[in-house]
């Protein structure tokens, strides 16, 4: 029998996790599920955790919901820790959006300033979590979706012992949903490769009948990227010549690097007009926790669909499941390169499509990329990542002003400081290593 640990029980999303492990009893024979939180979210683990107690119970007690702010018990003998928190919540991830649109910046939660300062709160914290993993549960595998994910699980493999860790994120499991929906493909008829880094991928291959279907999809996606879209990302339209040209097919998340100063510009007017997606976000949580409290609730409410991270709780319980039963299933995540992406460091963290085993994640093979234009920016991207992650080690303050430096969404010059130091000075609580 297995044992989870979920950090950031107090998430939101946590009806869709239980959800996840309920409907897949048959073939994951968990008896202990443990959602661990910190003081701040007291109020929200009693609050989600009740509610995930009344699902189970519903269910027919198909196993134990601890809740716990002592994150030791709920390591201890864990067969997998999943890492959902959010350092700081939602109001740190306002903060830094607002200091963001201050300067005229976005400061989305994954990419630019705010990517970064996330990067910078969360990343002592993981590294605290795989130390008492190391002792507590050493052959846990971790299952990260904290983000930004990339650079979570990059810091993990290059600052901790634990070798064990597969991060995630739900744009694949979009795409996948999307692509199925516009060309009418069935889950289990096709076969999607993508490559790059976590919100910076690009789909390689969709196999269906023995034909390759992505120059189809880069088409239909140069036109529009809709069927692409996570719900936290506002309709926009690429530029389709410049995409064709590519060769592959970007996420939504490029949009910041291929269209920066129409993005800026619309974005920012929108944000400045109708509040950050971090405030939009608190106002559906706070409404989410409202349902969540009622003792006759004992489902996951539709309302959770709002979200922009829809389906990720559910990807992890797939994979999940595909590590305990050697599925061999393919799915896209995040792991150590070792030479899948050729134009990419041996040791950093790439989202790549691969086939999960008992034994962890095996790469599916990726083909060079052949336009100068997608090597460089990736490479420019993951030499970002790369400063970010280790900043948020050492502390070191001429590695962060690098890392804003050469990320393109962030403004050059006396300003680049300015906005650094801000955001130091506002998250002074959470960055243990300054
Ligand atoms: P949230 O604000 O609800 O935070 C989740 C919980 O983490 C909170 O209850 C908070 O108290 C807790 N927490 C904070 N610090 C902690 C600590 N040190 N130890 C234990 N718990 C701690 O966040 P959310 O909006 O539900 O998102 C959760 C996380 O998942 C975020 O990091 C978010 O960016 C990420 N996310 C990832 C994806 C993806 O695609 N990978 C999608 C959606 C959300
Ligand atoms: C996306 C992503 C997440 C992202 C989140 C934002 O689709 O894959 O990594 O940060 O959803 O959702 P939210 O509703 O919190 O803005
Ligand atoms: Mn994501």
């Amino acid at each position: 029998t297995l044992k989870v640990a979920i950090i950031g029980g107090g998430s939101s999303y946590t009806p869709e996790i239980i959800e996840g492990f309920i409907k897949r009893h048959a073939e994951l024979p968990i008896k202990e599920i443990w959602l661990v939180d910190c003081e701040e979210g007291k109020e929200k683990v009693e609050i989600v955790g009740a509610l995930a107690q009344r699902m189970v119970e519903k269910a027919g007690n198909l196993f134990d919901v601890h809740i716990t702010l002592d994150r030791k018990a709920a390591l201890k003998g864990a067969d997998f820790v999943c890492t959902q928190f959010r350092v700081g919540l939602l109001k740190a991830r306002v903060r830094d959006e607002r200091t963001a649109l201050k300067y005229d910046m976005i400061g989305q939660e994954t990419n630019g300033v705010g990517g970064f300062a996330k990067a910078m709160r969360t990343i002592p914290v993981i590294l605290d979590i795989c130390k008492d993993m190391e002792v507590l549960c050493p052959d846990a595998w971790l299952i990260n979706f904290t983000n930004p994910s990339g650079m979570v699980t990059e810091a993990v493999l290059k600052y901790s012992n634990i070798e064990k860790v597969v991060g995630l994120c739900n744009v694949p499991v979009l795409t996948e949903k999307g692509l199925e929906k516009h060309l009418g493909l069935a889950p289990n008829e096709y076969q999607l490769q993508v490559a790059g880094l976590n919100h910076f991928i690009y789909i390689r291959h969709l196999w269906h009948q023995g034909q390759d279907r992505m120059k189809e999809v880069l088409n239909i996606v140069a036109d529009n990227p809709d069927p692409l879209r996570p719900k936290n990302i506002p309709p926009f339209k690429w530029d389709p010549d410049q995409v064709r040209n590519l060769g592959v097919v970007p996420c939504c998340y490029h949009r910041y690097y291929y269209l920066p100063d129409q993005i800026m510009l619309d974005e920012i007017a929108d944000e400045k007009e109708h509040g950050t997606r971090g405030e939009i976000v608190a106002k559906m949580e706070q409404e989410l926790f409202e349902l969540y409290k009622d003792p006759n609730l004992n489902i996951k409410p539709p309302q959770l669909a709002g979200r922009g991270g829809e389906f990720y709780s559910d990807a992890a319980c797939d994979l999940i499941s595909a590590i305990h039963n050697d599925k061999r299933t393919i799915m896209h995540v995040n792991v150590r390169n070792n030479g899948t992406i050729k134009e990419l460091p041996e040791d950093c963290a790439v989202e790549v499509s691969s086939v999960i085993t008992s034994n962890g994640p095996v790469p599916l093979n990726v083909e060079r990329f052949e336009n100068p234009a997608v090597v460089g920016l990736m490479r420019l991207m993951k030499a970002f990542e790369e400063l970010t992650v280790e900043a948020a080690v050492t502390g070191d303050y001429g590695t962060m002003l690098q890392a804003l430096t050469i990320n393109p969404m962030v403004r050059k010059g006396e300003i680049t400081r300015k906005v650094l130091d801000e955001l130091l000075e506002i998250n002074a609580e959470y960055l243990p290593q300054l």
